[in-house]
């Protein structure tokens, strides 16, 4: 595809050699991402971030990565404190917000409504969740952190074994994530879920069709035990009817360092999109796994910088000229390696 000026909404517009193009790039953001260097290849740009549902880490990662770019963000947070509350279309928020930004990222309740943004939008448009539908860059720098996992094990995304356990019918981030696993190939998945919290059937279907061996079980131990990555999810409470509802399935998976120890083959990937519901009756990825090298949660966290780093530079062009305005950084950087 043509990057320059497209909205990036849902993973379906991808072909593979997409994928390797924008992790190429992202390889390319990391001494930016660790603050060993700097560039102001968009200084001047603005970009309007527009989080209409809860978000702490792909808001601030969507901002991060474009100050890490030299360019300014304005942020809108929350139903409420926006004008959507006072009744404004989406079109008309688009035709506004797009005159005062280069680029939108854009959260929101309602599958379908990012796209329906996009269409009125003057800028190009990212997806940053839509409702129980899509999250691309989240699907995105998943799949950058497994490809990364994988190959300093010395394999590739190719022949890849995955479980997703957990709320696979209103998670977004799996629903994206398939879609992405389908333009790869001998893929085995494992779906570990409550049967009423079962993978929608028609992702199902695009993984059968793209040739890749579906599992589909209620039970954990047995489906963790033969896998490359095991990807646990949040019970989506907030697709629920209510709480109540939604407890009936909170703790089912549970994932400790004593099951991994028994059920999971040696090296086995942890990954989980985040937040993990830590509370007692949850618990999904307990914090005795915290010390675990194979526990890539925050690996995964942090690359999601670089791949949205990526997306900008890819999406408004300057790819080729991060380097150009670069230099080294004169503070302390931390400790990011
Ligand atoms: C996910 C989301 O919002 O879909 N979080 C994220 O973006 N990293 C997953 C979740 O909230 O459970």
């Amino acid at each position: 595809m043509n990057f320059t000026g497209s909205n990036i909404l849902s993973i379906k517009q991808f072909e593979r050699n997409d994928i390797d193009k924008i992790f190429a790039v992202a390889d390319t953001m990391k001494p930016y991402a660790q603050r060993k260097r700097a560039t102001r290849v968009l200084d001047g740009a603005i970009l309007g971030n527009m989080f209409f549902e809860a978000s702490t880490r792909t808001r601030v990662s969507f901002g991060s990565a474009f100050n890490l770019l030299g360019g300014a963000v304005r942020e809108t947070t929350g139903f409420e404190s926006s004008a959507l509350s006072k009744g404004e279309s989406l079109y008309d928020t688009a035709r506004v917000l797009s005159g005062y930004s280069d680029v939108i990222c854009m959260r929101h309740p309602e599958a379908g409504s990012v796209s329906e943004f996009a269409k009125a939008s003057r800028v190009p448009v990212i997806n940053g969740g839509d409702g129980a539908n899509e999250h691309p860059t989240q699907a995105l720098l998943d799949l950058y952190t497994i490809r990364n996992e994988l190959q300093s094990k010395g394999r590739e995304v190719d022949g890849l074994r995955i479980a997703m356990i957990g709320d696979l019918k209103h998670g977004r981030t799996v629903h994206s994530l398939s879609q992405l696993l389908c333009l790869y190939n001998n893929i085995h998945v494992s779906l570990v879920s409550p049967k009423e919290l079962a993978m929608p059937e028609y992702l199902i279907e695009s993984l059968r069709e793209a040739g890749h061996e579906v599992t589909i079980s209620e039970e954990l131990t047995t489906h963790i035990s033969h896998v490359d990555i095991a990807y646990s999810t949040r019970i989506q409470e907030e697709r629920f009817q209510s709480k109540e509802e939604a407890d009936l399935y909170r703790g089912r998976f549970r994932l400790n360092q004593s099951i991994y120890t028994q059920y999971c083959e040696p090296n086995t990937v942890i990954m989980h999109p985040l937040p993990r519901d830590s509370r007692a009756e949850a618990n999904e990825l307990d914090s005795d796994l915290d010390q675990n090298p194979n526990l890539a949660i925050f690996r995964q966290a942090d690359n999601g910088v670089l791949v949205r780093m990526a997306l900008f530079a890819l999406v408004l062009d300057v790819a080729h000229l991060v380097e150009k305005s670069a230099y080294d950084v004169p503070w302390f950087p931390g400790h990011r390696d």
